[in-house]
Formats: C-alpha cells, sequence, structure tokens
C-alpha cells in the first residue's frame, strides 16, 4: 500500500532527450511543464480545456508485452506531468527547425499559405504529424477528423487542407466523381478540371516527401526501461493533491476503499475541467492508467467486454474490429457506438478520455450512454465488497453526474452485446457545430420484434441532453409494445413524447423548444430507419415515400480543393519584384516550426511576478467594501491594488467619454474591473483573486437590452441621423410598404492568443518596457503614461506580433496594459498579465448586438423607393468607440442600392452587459444585414427572386451615397456580373427548385450578396503613417513601421514594397517588430487600412533612401546593392530614413450629413448555396463563389487569404457564434466548449475565389486595396441561402412570405422557423421570454 506525502520520481523523453522530474506536481499539465520547465514555447496555450487543439503534442508509448509503438495526439493542457512516466513526447520543435530542415509537415503548410497569425500552427502541425506517423498515406476523411479538434480563427481552414491533401495518395484529384478524377474522362465540370490542373497549393514536386524512415525514433533506452523495471505505486505530492498511482487491481480497490471520496484520474477530460474551470480540489487522486486488468478487451460468443481504462480510440478501434468480423445484424449495437465515437470530442480528447471516465462522468449530454442504455449493454464494477454487474440502463443514471456506483467502487469493463435477429439499433446526435461539440441533444434507441413480423415486442429510447441525466422515454414505449410499426403506431408515440420530455422554460442550456423538437426528430428519424431495415429483411413491404427518405440521408460533406484565379503581374515585371506575386507569410517558417515569438513566449525574466485581475460579480451595484486582509498571507501574494493606488488618471477616454480603467465606487457589469493581486506565480495570483471578497449593494436598475435601454432612455450620446431625399413622401407613392426588423446577436474575436502583456520597469528615470500583443502601441504607449503620471517617452511598447486581434486588441489592451504597468510600476518587478480564455471572454467585450428595424417603400417591379432604418445596438456599459460603431454603421447602410429616399438612425445603448468594442468591419457587417434583409423581405412580399430586386437596386454609373460621397460603380457591377456567371445562378436555380421540389426534409437555397465598402478612417487624423528604414552595410534592411502583424501578413507586403522600392531581393528585407521609439504616433492597425497607410511611408522612406544613392549607382552601374552600400558608408551618405504618409483629408459632417469619409470603395459579389436538414436545422455549404475587386492585389497569397478567413468568420457571425448571458447579466458562454467558431467541418465543400481583373485604385498603394474586413459580410450570402432553404421547407408548411429569422441563423432558429409538423407538436407556453434562461440579446 503507498505511503502518503512521498514524491517519486518519472522518466520520459521530449523530442529524444531524457527527462527526469523529482518532486512532480500533480497539478502541472504537460504544456505548463513544456513552455515553463522545458523552454519549449512551440505549443501554444489556446483555452487550458481540451477545446482548441493549440496545444498539441504527440505521445508515443510501447507496450512490454505486445512490443507495440502506439503514436497519438493530445491535448498537453489536460496531460498530467504524472502521466508521462515512460512516454516520448514530441513536439513541434522536435520534428523539425529553420535552422536544420523543415519537417514536410511544417513545409507544406508554409508553401500552402496554411497560417496567418500562426497561433494555431503548431497544434495544426502536430495533429497532422501524429496522422502522418500512424497512416502516411491519409484520406481527405482521415485528415479532416484529425483536424476536428484544432481550431483556427485566421485562416478559414482551406489552405491548412489544401496543403496536407498533398500527402494523399490522390492529391491531384478535385474527388468530384465518386469514381475517381474529374479528369479520369476528361467530362468533369469545369471548375472541377481547372481545380485539378491549376489549384493544387503548389506544384508536388517542389514538396518534400514524406519519409517514415526519417522520423524519430522511440527512445530504445526507454524501452529497455519499460521492459526490465519493476512496476512500483507511484506517489507525487503536490502543494494542494496527492496522486497515487497503483500498479495492480487489487492495490487500486485497496485505495479506493481508503480514499472513497478520491477520484480516478484516466484522461483527465472531466476532472481536468472541474479542477481548472470550478476550483475543485482533491486532496488525493488515484490514477488508475498502470492497472492493466482496466485495458483488457474481451471477445465472447454474445459480446465483447472492453475494459473501462481504454480510450474511447481504442473503443472505436475495437468496434470497427467487431463490425468487419460479425454480422451487420449483430453489431447492431457496435455501429451505433461508432457512429456517434465519430464525433465525440476531438481526436486529441478521443484519444486520452475513456470509457469508463465518459459513463462515471454521467454527463447529461453524454453521447454514449444513451446508446449503451438502449442498447442492453451493462458495466462490471469491483470494489473491497466484490464484483457485480450492472445494466448500463436507466436506473444507473440517477442525476447530473450522478450513477449508482458506489464511492469506493471502481467501474472494471463495459460488455456490449451483440444484437439478436430482428433487433434495430441506432443512435442520434445534434450538437451545436458538426464536430467537436458536445451534443443539444442525443439518442440511443433499439426495438425488437416479434420474429417474422413488424409488431414490436422491445424498445428502448434513451436521450441525452433533456435533463440532467440519461433519460428513459418509458411512457412513449408503452404506446408502442405489442403494436405494429407504423404510422399509426408512430403518431401516438409522438403526442405521448411531446407530453414525457417536459423541460421547463428556464432549463439550463435553453433551446427548449427546439431540444424538445430534436426528440421528436430523432424518433421520426428512428421510426424510418427501421421501416427501411425491415423492409431489406423481407418483415414488412411498408415503403418510405422518395421525398420523405431524406429525413435519413447525411448532408453531403466532401470538401474539394479551393479554386483561386488572379490576375498575373504584367508582362515586362523583373522576376525579382515580388509585388502582386504571391509571397509566404515573412513568419511562416517561425509559425510552423514553433519558433515564432507572441508575448507569453518571451523567457520568465528575474523576479517577475503575474498578476491576475479581479472582476465584479454583479451587473450593477455599488461596492461597499473589499475585503483583502485574507488575501495578503496567502502563498506568493506580493501585492493587490484597486482604482485609489492609481497614481496618474484614473479614467480613459475613447470617444470624449471618461470610463473608468478600475472601478472604484459602482460596478456596472459583471466582468468589469476592479482590481488586481500581483504574485509570484500565475497560479497564486488566480487563487488569491478569487479568494478576496467583496461586499455589493445591488441596484435595481439594470438594464440588459436594447429594448430595456429605449424604455429607459439609457444611452451614449450622440445619437447619429443620416438622411436623403423626402422618406415620408416617397412612402406615400410606394406601391407597398412593409415593415420588418432582424435581431443579430454580438461575436467573440476568439483570437486564439488571449490579450497577453509583459511590462518591465527599467528600474531608471521611471522608464518601462512594455512587450505586449496589440493593433495600437502608441495608444498603449500614451494610456500608460497618463495612468502613471509619467510622460510618454518613458514608456517603449512593442510588438513582435499578434496571435490574432479582428479589433479586440486595442482599447481594451490598452487597459489591461495600464493595469498590468500599474502593478510592475507598485512592485517594481516585472510584471506578465496573460488572461485565461474565460477572464477574457468576460473582461474584453465583444461585437455590438444589434437590433435593426425598419420600414421600406417599393414599387411591384422590385424599385426600392424608400427605407426608414433604425440600428439600436448593445454598448455596454462603457462607451468605447460605440458611437463610431455606429456611425460606421449608418454610412453603409446603403451597402451596393442607390436608395433615393433613405432615412437611418442608430444609437449605442448603455446597458449592464460588458462593454463592447471594435470587430472586424465595425458596425458593417450588421447594418449591412438589416439591409439585405429587408431586401430579403421585399423580394419576398413581390415573390421575385432575391438577387433580380437586388439588381434592380444596385448603384448604376457615376453615382452619390446618402453622404452625397461620387465614386464609380462600374467595378461593382462587374463583381456582380461575373459572380452571377462564375456561380451558374440561373441553372443552379432550376436545380435547387427540383431537388427542393423531391425532398420533404432537405432544402437547398442560394443567395447571391453584393458589397460596397468604404476603406479608410472618417477620422481625418487617423490616415497617417510613419516609417523608419535603416541599411546596414553589409546591405541587408531593416524596416521599422507603425502597422501591427496580427496575421494579416502587413510585414509581408511592406518586406514586397521596400524591396520593389530599393530594387532588391526580398531576402534582404527584414521586419522585426513595430515599437513606439522606432515609430512613434502611430495610428491603430485597422480598418483594413495598414498597408495602405504604412507601405506609402515605407515607400517615402525608401525612395528617399534609393535617391541619395543615385549619385553611386550613377558611378558604378554595374556595382551590386552591396558595393553601392559600403561605398555610401565611406562617402558619409546616411542610410537610415523616415518616410511619412499624409493620407487624404476624410471627414464626414454629421450636421450637413454629408462628407468623404473613404478613400475609396472595394467592391464584391458573392453566391453560396446550402443544403439544410429541416428536422434539425444543420446545414452544408455546397459551394461559394466570390469575386472580388481589390485593386492590384499586392500579395494575392495573402488577399486570397484574408478574404477567406474574413468570410468563415462572416459565415461564423452569422450561423453559428452565440453568446448567452444569464438574465443576470452573466456571460456563460466562455470558452470554445460552449462557444462554437466555425471548424474545419464549416467550410464551403467547394470555395471559388476570383480577383477582379482589371481594376485600378489610384487612392493606395501599387493600385491596391485593403482586405482585411469587407469579405466577413459576403458569410452572410450562407445566412440568405439558409434562409431560402427554411423559406422552401415553410412552403411545404403552407407557409409564404417574409417571416422572422434572426441572426446567427443556429440549428434551433432554423429548425423552427421550418415549421416542420414536429416543432408545432411543441405549446407555446415554453416560449415564455420571462422565464427563459439567457437574455434574449441584443
Ligand atoms: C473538449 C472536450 C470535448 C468533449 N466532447 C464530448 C462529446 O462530444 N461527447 C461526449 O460524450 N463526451 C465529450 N467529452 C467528455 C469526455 O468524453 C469525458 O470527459 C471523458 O470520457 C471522461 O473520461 P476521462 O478518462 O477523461 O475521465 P477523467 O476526467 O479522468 O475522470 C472523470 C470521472 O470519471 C471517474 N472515473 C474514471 N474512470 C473510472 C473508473 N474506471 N471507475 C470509476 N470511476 C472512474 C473519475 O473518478 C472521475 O470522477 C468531451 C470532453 C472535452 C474536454
Ligand atoms: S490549450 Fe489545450 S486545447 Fe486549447
Ligand atoms: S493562423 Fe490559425 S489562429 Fe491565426
Amino acid at each position: 500500500m503507498a505511503e502518503l506525502h512521498r514524491s517519486d520520481s518519472l522518466t520520459f523523453f521530449v523530442n529524444g532527450k531524457k527527462i527526469t522530474v523529482k518532486d512532480a506536481d500533480p497539478e502541472t499539465m504537460l504544456l505548463s511543464f513544456l513552455r515553463g520547465k522545458l523552454g519549449l514555447k512551440g505549443s501554444k496555450y489556446g483555452c487550458g480545456g481540451g477545446g482548441c487543439g493549440a496545444c498539441t503534442v504527440m505521445i508515443s508509448r510501447y507496450d512490454p508485452l505486445t512490443k507495440i509503438i502506439q503514436h497519438f495526439s493530445v491535448n498537453s493542457c489536460l496531460m498530467p506531468v504524472c502521466h508521462l512516466h515512460g512516454a516520448a513526447i514530441t513536439t513541434v520543435e522536435g520534428i523539425g527547425s529553420s535552422k536544420t530542415r523543415l519537417h514536410p509537415v511544417q513545409e507544406r503548410i508554409v508553401k500552402a499559405n496554411g497560417s496567418q497569425c500562426g497561433f494555431c500552427t503548431p497544434g495544426m502541425v502536430m495533429s497532422m504529424y501524429t496522422l502522418l506517423r500512424n497512416k502516411p498515406k491519409p484520406t481527405m476523411d482521415d485528415i479532416r477528423e484529425t483536424l476536428g479538434g484544432n481550431l483556427c480563427r485566421c485562416t478559414g481552414y482551406r489552405p491548412i487542407l489544401d496543403g496536407y491533401r498533398t500527402f494523399c495518395e490522390s492529391e491531384n484529384c478535385c474527388q468530384v466523381n465518386d469514381t475517381g478524377c474529374c479528369l479520369s474522362d476528361g467530362e468533369g465540370p469545369l471548375e472541377s478540371i481547372k481545380n485539378c490542373q491549376l489549384e493544387q497549393p503548389n506544384n508536388k514536386v517542389e514538396f518534400l516527401p514524406l519519409d517514415p524512415t526519417q522520423e524519430l525514433i522511440f527512445p530504445p533506452e526507454l524501452i529497455r526501461m519499460l521492459e526490465t523495471e519493476e512496476k512500483i505505486t507511484e506517489t507525487f505530492q503536490g502543494e494542494r493533491m496527492t496522486w497515487i498511482s497503483p500498479v495492480s487491481l487489487n492495490e487500486l480497490i485497496q485505495l479506493k476503499a481508503k480514499y472513497p471520496q478520491a477520484p480516478i484520474i484516466m484522461g483527465n477530460t472531466n476532472i481536468g475541467l472541474d479542477i481548472k474551470f470550478k476550483g475543485i480540489v482533491h486532496p488525493i487522486i488515484l490514477s488508475a492508467s498502470r492497472v492493466e486488468e482496466l485495458f483488457k478487451v474481451t471477445h465472447k460468443p454474445d459480446g465483447v467486454c472492453i475494459g473501462a481504462g481504454c480510450s474511447l480510440s481504442t473503443v472505436r478501434g475495437v468496434l470497427e474490429k467487431c463490425v468487419s468480423s460479425l454480422s451487420a445484424e449483430q453489431t447492431q449495437v457496435h455501429t451505433a457506438l461508432l457512429q456517434q465515437l465519430s464525433q465525440v470530442g476531438g481526436e486529441q480528447i478521443r484519444n486520452v478520455a475513456t470509457l469508463g471516465g465518459n459513463i462515471a462522468s454521467a454527463a447529461p449530454n453524454s453521447d454514449l450512454n444513451p446508446v449503451f442504455a438502449a442498447g442492453r449493454c451493462s458495466v462490471l464494477l469491483i470494489s473491497k465488497e466484490g464484483r457485480r454487474e450492472v445494466p448500463l440502463d436507466k436506473d444507473f443514471f440517477v442525476g447530473f453526474g450522478k450513477t449508482i456506483v458506489k464511492p469506493d467502487e471502481i467501474l472494471l469493463s463495459v460488455f456490449i452485446p451483440i444484437s439478436r435477429k430482428d433487433e434495430v439499433v441506432r443512435a442520434y446526435r445534434h450538437a451545436p457545430r458538426k464536430e467537436n461539440a458536445l451534443a443539444t441533444v442525443n439518442a440511443g434507441m433499439r426495438v425488437l420484434f416479434v420474429e417474422g413480423s413488424n409488431v414490436v415486442k422491445e424498445i428502448s429510447v434513451f436521450y441525452g441532453g433533456v435533463g440532467p441525466c440519461t433519460f428513459s422515454a418509458d411512457k412513449t414505449i408503452q404506446q408502442i409494445i405489442g403494436r405494429p410499426w407504423n404510422e399509426v403506431t408512430m403518431s401516438d408515440a409522438y403526442r405521448t413524447l411531446v407530453d414525457e420530455v417536459t423541460l421547463g422554460a428556464s432549463a439550463p442550456g435553453g433551446k427548449v423548444m427546439f431540444r424538445r423538437s430534436l426528440t421528436l426528430c430523432f424518433l421520426f428519424r428512428f421510426y424510418l430507419h427501421v421501416v427501411q431495415h425491415i423492409k431489406d429483411m423481407n418483415v414488412s413491404d411498408g415503403e418510405i415515400p422518395s421525398e420523405e427518405l431524406s429525413a435519413v440521408e447525411p448532408l453531403p460533406n466532401t470538401i474539394q480543393p479551393g479554386y483561386h484565379e488572379f490576375p498575373g503581374v504584367s508582362e515586362g515585371q523583373s522576376m525579382q519584384d515580388p509585388v502582386g506575386r504571391k509571397v509566404h507569410h515573412q513568419s511562416a517558417v517561425s509559425h510552423a516550426t514553433g519558433e515564432a515569438v507572441y508575448c507569453d513566449d518571451i523567457p520568465q525574466t528575474q523576479g517577475e511576478l503575474f498578476l491576475s485581475v479581479f472582476t465584479s460579480s454583479r451587473a450593477h451595484a455599488k461596492i461597499i467594501d473589499i475585503d483583502v486582509s485574507g488575501v495578503r498571507n496567502m502563498p506568493g501574494v506580493v501585492d493587490i491594488f484597486t482604482a485609489k493606488d492609481i497614481p496618474g488618471k484614473k479614467v480613459r477616454s475613447f470617444i470624449g467619454i471618461d470610463e473608468e480603467i478600475l472601478a472604484e465606487n459602482e460596478v456596472t457589469c459583471v466582468g468589469q474591473m476592479i482590481g488586481g493581486v500581483v504574485a509570484d506565480t500565475k497560479l497564486h495570483a488566480k487563487l488569491a483573486a478569487a479568494a478576496l471578497k467583496i461586499k455589493y449593494e445591488d441596484l435595481q436598475d439594470s438594464v440588459f437590452t436594447v429594448e430595456e435601454a429605449m424604455e429607459k432612455h439609457s444611452f451614449f450620446p450622440p445619437q447619429r441621423q443620416i438622411q436623403r431625399g423626402d422618406v415620408t413622401k416617397a412612402f406615400q407613392e410606394a406601391d407597398h410598404v412593409y415593415e420588418g426588423e432582424i435581431r443579430l446577436g454580438g461575436q467573440e474575436h476568439f483570437y486564439m492568443e488571449t490579450q497577453s502583456m509583459l511590462v518591465i520597469p527599467i528600474g531608471e528615470e521611471k522608464e518601462m518596457k512594455v512587450y505586449l500583443s496589440t493593433q495600437h502601441p502608441a495608444m498603449t504607449q500614451e494610456a500608460i503614461a497618463e495612468t502613471l503620471g509619467i510622460p510618454s517617452n518613458r514608456v517603449y511598447c512593442h510588438v513582435k506580433r499578434l496571435g490574432g486581434a479582428f479589433g479586440g486588441k486595442l482599447t481594451k489592451t490598452s487597459i489591461l496594459a495600464s493595469i498590468t504597468a500599474l502593478a510592475a510600476w507598485r512592485t517594481e518587478r516585472p510584471v506578465r498579465l496573460v488572461l485565461e480564455r474565460g477572464e477574457d471572454m468576460l473582461i474584453t467585450g465583444a461585437r455590438h448586438p444589434t437590433l435593426g428595424t425598419y420600414k421600406v417603400g417599393f414599387m411591384k417591379d422590385g424599385r426600392i423607393t424608400a427605407a426608414d432604418v433604425h440600428f439600436l445596438t448593445n454598448a455596454g456599459n462603457t462607451p468605447d468607440e460605440s458611437v463610431l460603431v455606429v456611425e460606421k454603421m449608418l454610412l453603409h447602410m446603403d451597402n451596393a442600392y442607390n436608395i433615393p429616399n433613405l432615412r437611418g438612425q442608430a444609437v449605442a445603448c448603455k446597458t449592464n452587459l460588458p462593454s463592447n468594442t471594435a470587430f472586424r468591419g465595425f458596425g458593417v457587417p450588421q447594418s449591412m444585414l438589416v439591409i439585405e434583409n429587408m431586401i430579403n423581405d421585399v423580394a419576398m412580399t413581390l415573390k421575385l427572386m432575391d438577387e433580380k430586386v437586388r439588381e434592380k437596386n444596385l448603384y448604376k454609373g457615376i453615382c452619390l451615397t446618402h453622404y452625397k460621397m461620387e465614386f464609380d460603380s462600374e467595378n461593382l457591377h462587374r463583381c456582380w456580373t461575373q459572380c452571377k456567371e462564375k456561380s451558374d445562378l440561373d441553372h443552379r436555380r432550376l436545380d435547387i427548385a427540383r431537388f427542393n421540389e423531391q425532398n420533404r426534409w432537405k432544402k437547398r437555397g442560394i443567395a447571391l450578396i453584393p458589397i460596397k465598402y468604404g476603406l479608410g478612417f472618417a477620422e481625418g487624423f487617423l490616415n497617417q503613417a510613419a516609417a523608419l528604414v535603416h541599411i546596414y552595410k553589409d546591405g541587408s534592411v531593416l524596416v521599422s513601421h507603425g502597422g501591427t502583424e496580427m496575421g494579416q501578413g502587413i510585414h509581408t507586403k511592406i518586406q514586397q514594397v521596400a524591396s520593389r522600392e530599393l530594387n532588391v531581393p526580398l531576402s534582404l528585407v527584414h521586419v522585426s517588430e513595430t515599437s513606439t521609439s522606432s515609430v512613434p504616433n502611430t495610428t491603430p492597425t485597422a480598418a483594413s487600412f495598414g498597408t495602405d497607410a504604412n507601405g506609402m511611408a515605407v515607400r517615402n522612406a525608401c525612395q528617399t533612401l534609393y535617391k541619395r544613392l543615385e549619385p553611386i549607382r550613377k558611378q558604378n552601374p554595374n556595382g551590386t546593392w552591396e558595393n553601392w552600400i559600403s561605398k555610401a558608408f565611406l562617402d558619409r551618405i546616411s542610410l537610415s530614413a523616415t518616410g511619412f504618409y499624409r493620407g487624404h483629408d476624410l471627414y464626414i459632417d454629421w450636421e450637413k450629413q454629408e462628407g468623404r469619409p473613404y478613400a475609396y470603395f472595394a467592391y464584391g459579389a458573392c453566391c453560396s448555396e446550402v443544403e439544410m436538414d429541416c428536422l434539425t436545422g444543420e446545414y452544408r455549404t455546397l459551394r461559394t463563389d466570390l469575386v472580388f475587386d481589390i485593386g492590384k492585389s499586392i500579395n494575392p497569397a495573402i488577399d486570397i487569404g484574408q478574404i477567406e478567413g474574413a468570410f468563415i468568420q462572416g459565415v461564423g457571425l452569422y450561423t453559428m457564434e452565440e453568446l448567452k448571458f444569464s438574465r443576470s447579466g452573466v456571460l456563460y458562454t466562455r470558452g470554445p466548449g460552449q462557444y462554437k467558431i466555425p471548424a474545419v467541418c464549416d467550410i464551403p465543400l467547394q470555395f471559388n475565389i476570383y480577383l477582379l481583373d482589371e481594376s485600378h485604385n489610384p487612392h493606395a498603394i501599387y493600385s491596391s486595396k485593403g482586405i482585411g474586413e469587407p469579405t466577413l459580410f459576403l458569410g452572410s450570402s450562407v445566412f440568405f441561402a439558409l434562409k431560402e432553404a427554411v423559406s422552401a421547407a415553410r412552403k411545404d408548411a403552407g407557409l409564404f412570405g417574409p417571416f422572422p429569422f434572426n441572426s446567427p441563423a443556429t440549428s434551433d432558429r432554423t429548425c423552427i422557423a421550418c415549421n416542420t409538423q414536429f416543432t408545432q407538436m411543441i405549446p407555446e407556453e415554453e416560449t415564455d421570454k420571462s422565464k427563459l434562461w439567457a437574455l434574449e440579446l441584443p
């Protein structure tokens, strides 16, 4: 029996190097060990909860009995170091580097332009690397599944998939024809042929070959150790927990008897989250990962017995073998389980999460438990008292996270029986995202017929996600038993089920009506599946009508290679000149090798401390007291501070209205920062901040929604209005007038790198060095200086790169940096702040949720003659930049349409929710959606095709916007026409109509959406930039400019500019960082304006330098660049120059309602087609064709990357991403577990991008156009295609004309809007708003 208070040692290998750890702390995860102890910073911390894959590494294990080595990917953030004895770990650093050789898996993501900010890239690389170690020639399905657990917020996944497609045996194949490549018979569709011929990311011959013999071998020393060492019980004693790892079942039983409350730790995918996010402390934990009996698999004649310790991936393998060796009739349960297993978490989760853990965790929406229960499976339990086998049925699961397993019992194995003759088993599941998402509702169902008949002998129907635990629909099955399997029986069953599954309006998780309707839909699907089955068995001749078959057919799933078309460079352009060519992101190799340094990768400095902020738990309250007494003496605590400790300005002002940096007397939202705790470690700071006691006096007048704000006149001034024409008169003269509205939820930035910063006091003259991840270093510098009451010339902000930003690292970062600087100022030590994902989501705000209401007047032919539109945005508790956001909404409310009489009003509502902020598009994605929805309503009212109404109202020729800015709309038309042609819209409409007629439960829709987007800052002074260019004696060039690199490739484009202007190869030009010391007084990198402005400034500096060199060049025209530079130095010519760009005098005069707020417009059009499942609301984007006018692209690789990434972010905004707040203003969605951004499974199956040719732009560098933001809105083409599919479903239900359809069009909204017979069965009272679990925003 193990002794306590003793720490053993662990031996494992990392990248071929032996590591011995004494005194391992059970709370230390592999990720922090790699990053902290070994300095391997390649693996990233994106969420800490297994939800993002940024921390993926490969673990290899050797089994001394079978002599088999297994490789599997894991999330290192959830892998306890104590689990690692005997393992070999491979991280991104271990497979290749820029100094030695890139691994093919790194090289291909580089060459495919598969990284932007690069924060997700090491995780992607390691997931793919692990797949290739196990399967050097994978299929596309393998790749899709492997990357399913890795999130990327920048790229939109297509380039990553296309890069890795090259590892497939058939990588050159478009995979369009089921039988093979479209080229094989030469008759494939034109687009696909082009895909095959042109759009492999690179020619195969240029890739390094994958040579499995060159991989790191499993360390022989570990093999020897594992074969010879005596297995002894390991004990590890940490600060708060003791880890005991026995080696025999008997010992585990004894330990469990002694410590019944101690959990058994296996995959740590459940306990790990409890410890980390719920603050649960287990003084003792028992690791059973070395107890062999838990991993045994025994095949018996009546079924298979699988050890409870087997990982879900192992279980999958075992079941697959059973399915291939037994008949389909015998493996009904196996097949149903396999179906669920393929969708449990991501691959990294399935590789560690165990069977026993899943059952014992008894999550209400466990995917396996309903199938176990329906499938007559049982579990073997063992304790000191002996063994007992219990069925995994309805009596096993007794409450939330509770089963009948006694505290001292261990789950030893699970028995999965073979199914009997005349038995059918199926599983169903719906989740907010197709992959890597916990189920909303799932089900396991089984029916056994009286032999040779269709009369039901036994039936089980179990659901997950409709109550605290796995639920058995007992009353419903009573309706079915003994009756024939037909529609009459099922009609009775549905009615009973509606009464049986009641959730209550306030049920946790919300979506009550949808969840209840899913239970009906799953039963309906089961009915159809069984009808098919018994017909195949010749038991019944009942047949499913062909249009009903669509209920059981899966949505299409084959992702084809992306196709891109863009104009090439002009014929005479020198080969050395990189402008206009596809150039990889300058940091792509660093991203892929894990060498790229992000803020939190900067090594710890001497005496460094960590900051944790403490925040309000009330939406609106007075702060009565902050009790720090119990916290000061907590381990490691160095300092605690609040607003009163700020030596300088206590407020920041972004639009002329002050907002507190730290709340002093009153809090106005949950998550508002009140103060900070500084401690020696992150954990100590976090624990101390959590232990602080704050006494509040609640104030009763909280405002959460825009409607409440309107009622209480709660706004941030000024309210804005814009008008042209005579709207009132035009309404009187219109053929029709229609009033409608659309609600848009917010959107979390979800940059993969959370807010991070390090402030180092220099120790003299009040100087501060600040390393941080911000889009606006100059604003941060100013904020810190003002907060500390020191001049700006003492604060030096450095930004190497950002792991994504999207507008979220502007204002909020400057406040966080001010607080961190305050901590460093007070302690006189370096202080680091890296927000946890949940804190980041809680504190830093999001895109503004918006309510758009409109009145529109139009003629019979679809001409819109008048529109009056109101935008109410939920700004949250502080003004931030909200008024600027609503202004931009008004300036873009016309989108691409010439509405002669147009009025817009916009208000930023002050509410008690966290303050919202800039987000890619800055209000435009909201306002344009409102306008497009209005047009959609017009088309529906007139029964016209949407695109006809859109086309009719497009700007034509030289036009004036509603703020009287003149522009030429020719390129808008060209984009529209080309998109219509390239997407073959007219023909496809016919196909869609046919499809919709033939399918009752699947519907298709298509939408073509235009865009006109203004580039530049409407605030004139922001249109400026500066640069500093040095040429060194060896001829190398260092460029500094004001733009920050956040993945958008600005540094790469700047390199291209410098290369062209100085006429030197790209390789001589380097951009290292953005620093307020090199280039002062910069403007934010935002508004898609970074390259426009900074490119011009760099060009200016380079031209100055090139001119200075002119005499030397003339003297020695055949000299090399290096000769000239050396000569210039000897001639005492300065090789350093600043550059400046004074941009356009942009303005908008709100009094006169006119101006020129933008330098120019970018135009585009996008056509998307979706297929939607009416029963679940799930959809796939079948195809997207996007034509965009980007002027003359400086770098098509980067610009296409921006287009794809923004488009997918738009798809997320409009169809998936949902921020949920409790009715007391608490944000529920605080991580990838609850907040779903698009994953690999969400990209269009076919994605074609065309850059408009013959486009010129005199207003930006080299005739290019900004691209970061505009295409986000084009993601709405998917929203409107979906809306059209819903409309087709509604027609089947007898409903015509406009209908409410809000954004995001999540599955629940889509399904309910379809108004099927199933949703109609759910009683109305379930939708009582006053009782809902979450606020209905905006
Ligand atoms: C990102 C993520 C995504 C996920 N997605 C899904 C999903 O889509 N579908 C789904 O069903 N689940 C999902 N899960 C849940 C996951 O399947 C479970 O957390 C997992 O199966 C638990 O197994 P584990 O080995 O990690 O358990 P641990 O976390 O190690 O332990 C969990 C609990 O089980 C108990 N336990 C473990 N083994 C035994 C045993 N042999 N005897 C007695 N008690 C035992 C422990 O005492 C502990 O209380 C997801 C989890 C994460 C983190
Ligand atoms: S950091 Fe490990 S999965 Fe997100
Ligand atoms: S490149 Fe994937 S998150 Fe930025």
